[in-house]
């Protein structure tokens, strides 16, 4: 794309049971676009076993899973938010606050077909704005996606010197993703002093 393609008009709203479908297929694809990694041994057949299982078993699991997460509303404002151009959804994002009150972008996909057009760009900036800034925003990466990594240290992220651990409940059959975290420091507000 160049900036004359740029999406007239991206519209950002939370997500709704029926986009489950369709945010499993963009992360999916992302994942198919961004993860294989020749030098590590990671192929495709292997993110596409991480993703959907060993006969995609996990794609009807997520997507009920995410129906359930898109109908109950905790009152907090945080949710999945999707990204529609022309009406229909190209990408999402999670902001999330956990249990510590610790901040995070749990994850921002754009549809492969649609990335670099300005939607990202969107997407992390209603993140952003939800979680505030007054406040420190982690996030997990694959520490071989250069593009993500790229995209948020633009936005100001810096890795971090936590160890991801690997998830422990992983079947052996999946393949364990080398992750990086980075923060995005909360703006102080010298004013106050
Ligand atoms: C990382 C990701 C979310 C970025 O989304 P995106 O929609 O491609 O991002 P944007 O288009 O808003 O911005 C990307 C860059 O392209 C530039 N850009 C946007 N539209 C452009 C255009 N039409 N022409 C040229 N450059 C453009 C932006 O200015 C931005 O550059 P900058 O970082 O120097 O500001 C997306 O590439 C993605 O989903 N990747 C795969 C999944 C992934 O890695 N997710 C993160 C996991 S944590």
């Amino acid at each position: 794309m160049d900036k004359s393609d740029y999406p007239k008009e991206v519209e950002i709203e939370r997500a709704v049971p029926d986009d489950a479908e369709i945010i499993c297929d963009i992360r999916d694809r992302a994942w198919l676009k961004a993860y294989p990694n020749a030098e590590l041994g990671i192929t495709a057949d292997d993110i596409r076993v991480n993703a959907q299982g060993r006969d995609g078993e996990f794609v009807p699991r997520r997507i009920a899973h995410l129906k359930k997460q898109f109908t109950q509303d905790d009152g907090s404002g945080l949710t999945t938010f999707v990204a529609k151009v022309e009406g229909k959804v190209v990408g999402y994002v999670e902001p999330i606050i956990d249990e510590q009150n610790k901040r995070y972008i749990s994850a921002i996909y754009v549809d492969p077909n649609n990335q670099r057009g300005g939607v990202g760009t969107q997407l992390y900036e209603k993140a952003v704005e939800l979680l505030g800034e007054d406040q420190d925003i982690f996030l997990e990466v694959v520490s071989y996606n250069q593009n993500a990594i790229e995209f948020y240290k633009k936005r100001g992220f810096e890795q971090t010197e936590a160890i991801v651990p690997e998830d422990e409940g992983r079947p052996d059959y999946m393949k364990s993703l080398p992750m990086i975290e980075m923060v995005l420091k909360a703006k102080t507000d010298h004013t106050s002093l």
